[in-house]
């Protein structure tokens, strides 16, 4: 589903080079659910980005399905981003302006999904979060685990087959943070939603099949292969 073969990022601060990832080599099969952990810094963050075409490495492949997504176009990869990945972040980042239900619309309206399939689909999106009851609610009348869990239903409108969550639980009191992990968990059950998890909550840990420790932008001991 996702394969990285040697990847490197690294970025430059002026005169000052970081190596955000150093040779990084991991797979990850449909429908596993896989949490990223390790320190502040050793390139969680960077390697979501990589996946999800937000960012693009300095060299290696990055593969997502039967695309290299490290040789696509700007365009390309914008189309694969509302389409094929559901990314969910720390910070929720919904847009203050529009209500839960535009905010979940956005991806598909901007994807040309027809109207009347759009409504469709973003009621059954907030129902799926258990948040019906919300569509008409801005943001700022929301407590951060129903922000979390519309952004949930934004990343999971378009179908993705995988979904990558940066540190979603970081911002949540710890009720809120389980209920969204019960989401996700429930996704990749129901679905068989591929999920790839950055965390430093020990319960989201717990729950993943699968753990990639990383350190220095490197994956520590044997996993990953
Ligand atoms: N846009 C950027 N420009 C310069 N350095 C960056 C940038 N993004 C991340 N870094 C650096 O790359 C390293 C890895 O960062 P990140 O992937 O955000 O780590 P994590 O998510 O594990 O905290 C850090 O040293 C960070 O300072
Ligand atoms: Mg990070």
């Amino acid at each position: 589903m996702i394969r990285l073969q040697q990847v490197s990022k690294i970025y430059s601060l002026g005169k000052v080079l970081v190596r955000a990832l150093d040779g990084v080599t991991l797979t990850i099969g449909p429908g596993e659910f896989v949490a990223l952990v390790g320190p502040s810094g050793c390139g969680k963050s960077t390697l979501l980005n990589l996946m999800a075409g937000i960012d693009r490495p300095t060299s290696g492949e990055v593969w997502l399905e039967r695309e290299r997504l490290d040789c696509l176009s700007d365009d390309s990869l914008t189309r694969l981003r509302r389409s094929r990945v559901g990314i969910v972040y720390q910070f929720f980042n919904l847009l203050p302006t529009l209500t839960a239900r535009e905010n979940v619309a956005l991806p598909l309206l901007l994807d040309g999904v027809q109207y009347g399939e759009v409504e469709r689909r973003v009621a059954q999106g907030l129902q799926r979060v258990g948040l019906a009851h919300r569509a008409e609610h801005w943001p700022h009348e929301l407590s951060g685990g129903e922000q979390q869990r519309v952004a949930i239903a934004r990343a999971i409108v378009a179908e993705p087959r995988v979904i990558l969550a940066d540190e979603p639980t970081g911002n949540l009191d710890s009720v809120a943070g389980s209920a969204v992990l019960d989401l996700l968990e429930e996704l990749h059950q129901d679905h068989g939603q591929t999920i790839v998890l950055a965390t430093h909550s020990r319960e989201a840990v717990r729950r993943a099949g699968r753990i990639i420790p990383l350190c220095d932008g490197r994956i520590e001991g044997l996993e990953g292969s």
